[in-house]
């Protein structure tokens, strides 16, 4: 008999195995000239090559960066890895330009397709899902100010012990992910759970690394939400909690003063309600 693995049991190289097979699935639109790949690939490797000359980096630190890239594709890992460490960037470049609300990192765990929920919605859980009850409640319009009636909210985060569903095992496959859509006037309120702080799998290749420059391996506790309507563009954002651990001190680099909670008691003093709208520019 195969005992059932709990999601404490997560290996980096099953969650970067799922977080690379799902990239795989994206459906990819490049198409960069030959000019620009040859720009941007000589810029790169002449950056790198910059590195190896300030540092004066040896044969054996060679080989050891040779190694541990070569584990970084063994662990599945490359998704990790760009956007622990990349992505934050390309999110800053392609966003520059938006007059509506702040965007961040999309991170590895996003799956498409989550059920569809109400304007008042809880996201799928446990019966005896751990964690803090959280409201999350907001507006959605455009640039203009108008509502924008039926917008998507896409939600998904960690759970109390800051594992994603599909990423760690013995979790229900649409735990505390959902696709609610807004009513007619842009309004949306999700009930979920508060979730935990997330850090990076400390057994694969990015573990090794944040273990040898003795970096914090975490991220903190956040929402992942993308947000839509037709003739816009959609958002992806996370969320945060103020005054929590590691907002100041975020591996991802994705944290952004407008994207961060200050959540308050609900009434009755069962859980924590936060508000949020989102404005989103044309297409
Ligand atoms: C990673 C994980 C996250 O939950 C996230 O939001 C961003 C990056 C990661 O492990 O790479
Ligand atoms: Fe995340």
């Amino acid at each position: 008999m195969t005992e059932q693995l709990t999601e404490q049991e997560a290996t980096a190289a099953a969650s970067g195995a799922a977080a690379t097979a799902r990239f795989r699935q994206k459906n990819l639109q490049v198409n960069a000239s030959q000019e620009r790949v040859n720009a941007i690939a000589t810029d790169a490797l002449q950056a790198l090559h910059e590195v190896i000359r300030k540092h004066k980096v040896t044969y054996s630190e060679y080989d050891a960066l040779k190694a541990w890239l070569i584990q970084v594709g063994e662990d599945g890992e490359w998704p990790l890895f760009l956007d622990v460490w990349i992505e934050h960037v390309v999110e800053q470049v392609a966003n520059e330009n938006r007059k509506g609300s702040a965007g961040s990192i999309e991170g590895p765990y996003y799956v498409p397709g989550a059920p569809e929920l109400p304007s008042e919605c809880t996201l799928p859980m446990r019966e005896d899902e751990p964690g803090t009850p959280l409201a999350l409640y907001g507006r959605v319009t455009s640039v203009d100010g108008e509502p924008l009636p039926h917008a998507k909210v896409e939600i998904w985060h960690a759970d109390d012990l800051g594992y994603y569903s599909q990423y760690a095992p013995g979790l229900p496959e649409w735990n505390l992910r959902g696709t609610c859509i807004a009513d007619e006037e842009g309004r949306y309120k999700i009930h979920t759970i508060k979730p935990a702080p997330y850090e990076i799998p400390k057994d694969g290749a990015c573990g090794k690394l944040i273990a040898a420059a003795g970096w914090s391996a975490w991220r903190p506790a956040h929402l992942h939400l993308k947000v839509s309507a037709p003739g816009h563009q959609l958002i992806t954002v996370q969320l945060y909690f103020d005054g929590e651990d590691y907002v100041d001190n975020d591996i991802a680099s994705a944290v952004k003063p407008e994207l961060i909670l200050k959540p308050t008691p609900v009434g009755d003093g069962d859980g924590l309600e936060a508000h949020k709208d989102f404005v989103l520019d044309p297409e």
